[in-house]
């Protein structure tokens, strides 16, 4: 029997997906299973039960294969990726001690100004390539060790969410390059444990997974895990990557130059590099890439299709019935002109991270007047998201990072209105893919370069990977985007000292 099949899961925020591949990188099949609901004791606070991420993927792993009509001896490998960041504690035992504090979990910013004042600013980006953020796991690790010292005392692994069901399936703790990126506990441009911030946060490294490439072989399902998903004992898993690197993965996003711009509830701007490219002022995120020898940067805007996912909740998608409501609040918007008459969105519903860092930072929507419609508003907020996003444009382009062409994904890819303002206010064409199947699309493209049915992750992507459509900015559109870009750039720093008293 063939065993040219392959298998990527990710184990996302809201739920886990599997997607099944057959010959040549197409889509078999897909399921999807949703996690409960996030819990959350305090505004700000984010934590997930990491046993229900192991249900999910139980559940979700034998629909695909069900749904692909597969037999799993066809499958080749499986590779794994998963929301970034969050924190799984495990007792000597392999217990889990604690709920998972996950990436969005805001409660640690006294953490990360303790972090970065032992380390130093420039030091802390020196050793990890990035700033103390919230979002990332030392803090995380850090606030556990203060607010819970009981708990603290019992941890002898620490693990990300991926490589937990990783664990349960394999018997192994493994972890990629990628995925360690985000934890400010690595080494992003020697690709290993850091060595000096591990020993100043009291952490051993036999705590820590074993770090592997994305595409190399880390593990096989173990006798457990084949009964509990229907996979066959032994089969391969490789380290796969986190959901941002495999998403890129699976947009062809691999050799420099390629940038993709994918709204999805945040947004997020991604470039591979030759070189790890570290920020001075920590703007933007230097992580490894899923390609060995390759890094990657990316500017992530908090509540970017949550903007729009926000006023429809708020006030409504439209009157007519039936239909999806983004397509209506599309057509809304696509009756205002360019520029909403001077109306403009700052999208910071969720504080922001590029190119601000302000956890304080609020949404502002600045120039209303009676005139003003639903569907200005809309269109406002489309633009905003986008300049938003052009934001980390700008710091690529101050860093000299190269930007040839630029791949849209996630919601933001699919309506034809928001992939025109996008490619008027990045002032570059941009291109959409023929399958964009997200995350779980690049973990089994990474799986099937570990099976070596592709020679590499590049020759996987060039395969794979098809361009289905490009949309060419408007030249007097885009130079009117870019004076609005000037005066929307003037906001933030003008409703700064506001958003603090607020
Ligand atoms: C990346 C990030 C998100 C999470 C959740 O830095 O925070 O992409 O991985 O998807």
């Amino acid at each position: 029997m063939a065993v040219s099949k392959l298998l990527g899961v990710d184990v996302g925020t809201g739920g886990t997906r599997a997607v099944l591949l057959g010959d040549g990188g197409r889509v078999l099949s897909a399921a999807t299973s949703e996690h409960a609901p996030m819990h959350s004791q305090q505004i700000g606070w984010a934590e997930q039960d990491p046993a229900d991420w192991w249900r999910a993927a139980r559940l979700a792993i034998p629909e695909c294969l069900e749904r692909g009509k597969t037999n799993p001896k066809e499958i080749g490998c499986v590779g794994l990726t998963g929301q970034m960041h969050g924190l799984v504690l495990l007792d000597g035992d392999y217990k889990v001690l604690r709920p998972s504090i996950i990436w969005c979990d805001q409660r640690t910013d006294e953490q990360c100004k303790e972090i970065t004042e032992r380390v130093g600013a420039a030091r802390l980006i020196e050793l990890t390539a990035n700033p103390a953020l919230t979002n990332f796991t030392l803090p995380k690790i850090w606030w556990v060790r203060e607010h819970e010292p009981q708990v603290w005392s019992r941890v002898r692994s620490i693990l990300l969410p991926k490589d937990y069901v990783r664990f349960v399936l394999t018997g192994e703790r493994a972890i990629d390059v990628s995925e360690a990126s985000g934890t400010l506990m690595f080494d992003v441009a020697n690709r290993k444990w850091s060595a000096p911030i591990l020993e100043m946060s009291g952490i051993s490294e036999s705590f820590l997974p074993r770090v592997f490439e994305s595409q190399e072989i880390c593990g096989r399902v173990s006798k457990g895990g084949a009964a509990a998903t229907g996979l066959i004992e032994g089969t391969p898993l490789v380290a796969g990557a986190g959901d941002q690197a495999a998403g890129a993965v699976g947009m062809g996003i691999v050799r420099p130059g390629a940038v993709s711009a994918t709204i999805g509830t945040s947004g997020v701007v991604f470039a591979a590099t030759s070189r790890p490219t570290m920020d001075p002022k920590g703007r933007i995120h230097t992580f490894c890439h899923a390609v060995p020898g390759r890094w990657h940067v990316m500017g992530v805007t908090q509540a970017a299709g949550l903007s729009l996912r926000w006023f429809r909740d708020q006030f409504g998608g439209g009157n007519e019935a039936g239909g999806d409501p983004y397509d209506r609040l599309s057509a809304e918007a696509a009756t205002i002109p360019a520029g909403a008459d001077g109306l403009l969105w700052a999208p910071y519903l969720m504080g922001e991270r590029t190119p601000h860092l302000d956890p304080h930072a609020r949404g502002a929507l600045v120039g209303i007047t009676a005139q003003h419609t639903r569907g200005h508003v809309i269109r406002a907020i489309l633009e905003g998201v986008a300049f938003s996003l052009r934001d980390t444009l700008t710091i690529f382009n101050e860093l000299k990072i190269p930007v040839e062409s630029i791949r849209l994904g996630g919601g933001g890819a699919r309506g034809s209105l928001w992939r025109q303002i996008q490619a008027d206010i990045y002032g570059m064409p941009v291109e959409i893919i023929e399958a964009e199947e997200g995350a779980a699309y690049g973990a089994a493209l990474l799986a099937g370069v570990g099976a070596g049915v592709w020679s590499s992750v590049d020759q996987a992507c060039d395969s794979a990977v098809k361009v289905a459509e490009r949309v060419e900015p408007d030249q007097d559109r885009a130079a009117q985007m870019n004076r609005q870009y000037a005066t929307y750039r003037k906001l933030y720093p003008a409703l700064r000292e506001i958003f603090r008293e607020l």
